[in-house]
């Protein structure tokens, strides 16, 4: 077997099958193997005429395909089946070989990998690949980590195959060592969860109170998508919305379950906040909604709970509102993106990363789920000042907040009046204004905990910490 494919990709199913067509359609030589065969045969009778495959049938054979340093791609489910390839193929490289994993693995189990396989001077190379199959196929944005010898082999090759941003850039950075790009990945899925959120809730509130059906709401997000909310998800959003059913004729929307389901990526990146201290209430709020969504016993227990049901607004007033809703929406997904990219930060201090928050908004500016005109003035935002505390210290973002107070909370009113739930929204309106009150009930919670646990507490006026004998005659005493 000649050693000349310059990649090699395990596991051919949608995501690694697209992958393999992207890098052999880009001029590369690709090795193909997959655990059944007959996958790698296929896939080069119905492509092989877009490049150069060598489709291989053993793990030795998939290896002695490869020219020196070998990179070879695992695109195989997250979790068990990945540590099994690795196992499979470790044995069978030499130093300075890189593995790249392609799936939506947890970071810590890349940073494991990378940290095992290291010791054997092979590369490990955790890679957030965002886009779906029609991204890995045409150009996804693409979240490596890893080492920096093993991006100077493989980056050129993941520029050549990434989406463009608008500026004809590649979508695709090195994020920073071991785990960092499936920390990003992770991220990226989080504000995913947030921005499908709020843009549901605007959907929902257009249906309900503003009495829109799914088709006129499929037109006002075209409309939204040619302005500052210009995005993927808006525009798909447009599309679901306007699809109807073939079999019932009715509203595509209408006839789908509301149970929404998660594979975990979101569900991650909440639980990695917790740990981080990072409030990211909107991704959380995301989290939950979809759970909560799932739990049809108890909802069906619950629909007859007292509370209002909302009556549509006239058509006079309806345009009025659906003006507030993006206003809404829009400073809502300030805020989700503000919590994401503190989450970044966090991680990249706590990992001493070192990510650069205006190159990662950069790469997201194409190719993956979150892709939008917005993630353009992000990256200028983080360029421009890169220590920057927070999205809303952006003088920019500042004043389209400023903006659309009003209406964010006109929105939040009429939401809960008229009892159609805006977690989203709601959690965003919080963060911000927590953000900027001047105190907080926390030094409530501070003298409650030491009441009751003697767990001290700080004063405003002087340094030290202190403990109240709240049994006894109520004098402080420092600790
Ligand atoms: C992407 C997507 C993808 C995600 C699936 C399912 O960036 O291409 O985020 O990685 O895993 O869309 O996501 P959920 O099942 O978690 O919604």
């Amino acid at each position: 077997m000649s050693n000349s494919a310059q990649i090699g990709v395990t596991g051919l199913a949608v995501m690694g099958r697209n992958l393999a067509r992207n890098f052999a359609r880009n001029g590369y030589t690709v090795a193909l193997h997959n655990r059944t065969s007959a996958r790698t045969h296929a896939l080069v009778e119905e492509f092989g005429h877009e490049g150069d495959f060598v489709a291989t049938e053993t793990a030795k054979e998939f290896v002695e395909a490869l020219e020196r340093p070998r990179r070879l791609m695992i695109m195989v489910k997250a979790g068990e089946p990945t540590d099994a390839v690795i196992q499979e193929f470790a044995p069978l490289l030499e130093s300075g070989d890189m593995i790249i994993d392609g799936g939506n693995a947890h970071f810590e189990d890349t940073r494991r990998r990378e940290h095992d396989l290291r010791g054997q001077g092979i590369h490990f190379v955790g890679t957030g690949v965002s886009g779906g199959e029609e991204g890995a196929l045409n150009g996804p944005s693409i979240m490596p980590g890893g080492s920096k010898e093993s991006y100077a082999s493989l980056g050129p090759m993941l520029e050549k195959i990434s989406a463009k941003a608008p500026d004809g850039s590649p979508c695709v950075t090195h994020c920073g060592p071991d785990g960092a790009g499936h920390f990003v990945k992770m991220v990226h899925n989080g504000i995913e969860y947030a921005d499908m959120q709020l843009i549901g809730e605007a959907y929902q509130l257009l249906r309900d109170v503003a009495g829109y059906s799914p088709a006129q709401i499929a037109d006002i997000f075209r409309t939204w998508n040619t302005g500052r909310l210009d995005s993927y998800l808006i525009e798909i959003t447009a599309e679901v919305l306007s699809h109807v059913d073939a079999a019932t004729g009715k509203p595509f929307v209408d006839v789908v379950q509301d149970r929404a389901e998660q594979k975990g990526t979101g569900r991650w990146t909440v639980q990695i906040a917790l740990d981080l201290g990072v409030p990211v209430s909107g991704i959380a709020e995301a989290v939950f909604a979809r759970s909560l969504s799932g739990h049809a016993d108890l909802r069906a227990a619950s629909r007859e709970l007292a509370g209002p049901k909302a009556k549509p607004l006239g058509e006079s007033e309806a345009g009025a509102f659906a003006d507030r809703v993006e206003q809404a929406l829009y400073a809502s997904k300030i805020v989700s993106y503000t919590q994401g990219f503190h989450e970044i930060s966090a991680g990249s201090d706590q990992y001493d990363w070192d990510i650069d928050l205006g190159a990662i908004s950069a790469i997201w500016r194409g190719g993956c789920i979150i892709r939008a005109a917005f993630l353009d003035r992000i990256r200028a935002a983080y360029d421009a000042r890169p220590d920057l505390p927070s999205l809303l210290s952006d003088e920019t973002f500042a004043q389209e907040i400023a903006a659309a107070q009003d209406d964010w909370r006109e929105v939040l009113v009429a939401a809960t009046r008229q009892g159609v739930p805006a977690p989203g929204f709601s959690a965003a309106l919080a963060y911000y204004d927590a953000l900027r009150a001047d105190r907080l009930p926390a030094a409530l919670t501070q003298g409650q905990r030491d009441f009751f646990g003697a767990h001290t507490y700080r004063r405003v006026d002087r340094e030290g910490s202190f403990h109240t004998l709240w049994g006894g005659d109520r004098s402080e005493v420092e600790a």
